[in-house]
């Protein structure tokens, strides 16, 4: 069975890291966010995986290099482009020549880019492989289900799905991990671009369900499952992540550094006499934390980030950065080489930022 990861789309809600990246590379606990569909195909089995990638050439070469051929994961990755962000289900049937172009068993799973689950699906992958359905969607009881996809179900059958019901039928949203067989690219020919002018999946798997095709849902029991949109989505997923870290140490810890709970520390890393250490935070390679500063908790720093008079606690510093600036960080996503400083405070801030940030001062 082959796997297909969707990392196009243009990531508006994470502007302005998206206007230069790709949402899919934003670290989560120091690690490419798309790593972790990798991972979780990976563990069930799939290795021979496609994955969509969007304009511009930049953001595509982008992932090539986080990523590769697949070898360093020990799978094999195909690239296939996406000339716009068209919808999940013209993501699809952009990958049909890759995902049904042999005798193999013509099912496959779909994996977007930016889903992470704890715990595995193998067991879901074994169940759609072993069976004979056309399709098989996965939900998870949530307690906000207006924000999602969510399928109702009557006497254990799917009926329909609805795309973010303002009452809801019930609080299974759909996770964005979808099976299917050949079948989904005869109702993905019917489509017509949606309301707001995408080919949608789900229309896709409601056509299936309306044409009598065999389609069934299983309701996941992973912990947590997110899909970390924009800045507040990409923090909760950072911190759930950090909270499962092991401590380790490849750096130098001063004497008199203070290192409190689990607490990873990458190569090269120095942290200086006076610093404080709250875990669970992970920071990268090549830093240097200066004596009156305070990382975490729940903080993930990117290699060669220098902090120095600074107190970073639940954020994402992407890497590189430089962070001096005798004030508290909380909640916060930075970009790569982002450079803040003290400001004079009994004057004023100063600021040059680009388009679609967010300040709070
Ligand atoms: P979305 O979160 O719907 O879109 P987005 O990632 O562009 O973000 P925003 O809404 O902030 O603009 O996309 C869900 C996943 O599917 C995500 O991993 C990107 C991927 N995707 C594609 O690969 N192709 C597409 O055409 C679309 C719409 C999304």
């Amino acid at each position: 069975m082959k796997g297909l990861i969707l990392s196009g789309g243009l990531g508006t809600r994470l502007r302005p890291i998206t206007h230069t990246s790709n949402k899919h590379l934003i670290p989560l606990a120091n690690k490419p966010m798309i790593y972790y569909p990798i991972e979780t195909l990976k563990n069930a089995g799939i290795t021979d995986i496609g994955i969509i990638v969007g304009h511009t050439e930049e953001k595509i070469r982008e992932v090539k290099d986080a990523i590769g051929d697949g070898s360093k994961f020990g799978i094999k990755i195909t690239y296939i482009e996406q000339d716009a962000p068209r919808g999940l289900a013209h993501a699809v049937k952009v990958a049909r020549g890759f995902l049904v172009n042999d005798n193999a068993d013509k099912k496959f799973i779909v994996h977007l880019g930016d889903n992470i689950l704890k715990g595995g699906i193998k067991k879901y992958v074994d169940t759609f492989k072993n069976g004979d359905l056309d399709a098989m969607i996965l939900l998870k009881d949530v307690p906000n289900p207006q924000r999602f996809g969510v399928a109702e179900i009557k006497d254990g059958k799917i009926i329909r799905l609805i795309e973010k019901p303002i009452t809801s039928p019930n609080n299974l949203a759909l996770v964005g991990i979808y099976f299917f067989n050949e079948a989904i690219f005869n109702e993905i020919d019917k489509l017509k671009p949606s309301w707001r002018n995408e080919y949608e999946i789900t229309e896709a798997i409601q056509g299936l369900l309306d044409d009598g095709s065999k389609v069934d849902y299983r309701i996941i029991d992973a912990e947590w499952w997110k899909d970390p949109g924009d800045a507040e989505g990409i923090l909760e997923a950072n911190t759930l992540l950090l909270d499962e870290i092991i401590s380790s140490n490849k750096g130098k810890i001063e004497e008199g550094a203070d290192i409190q709970g689990k607490v990873s520390i990458g190569d090269g890393t120095i942290v200086k006499k006076g610093a404080t250490i709250k875990g669970p935070t992970i920071i990268g390679s090549n830093c240097i934390i200066g004596g009156n500063s305070v990382i975490g908790p729940y903080a993930s720093i990117g290699d060669q980030t220098v902090v120095e008079n600074a107190w970073i606690e639940r954020s994402i510093v992407i890497g590189e950065a430089k962070i001096d600036c005798e004030t508290k960080i909380t909640d916060s996503v930075i970009g790569r080489k982002v450079n803040i400083v003290p400001s004079d405070k009994t004057k004023s801030s100063r600021l040059i930022v680009g388009e679609h940030s967010f300040i709070a001062l």
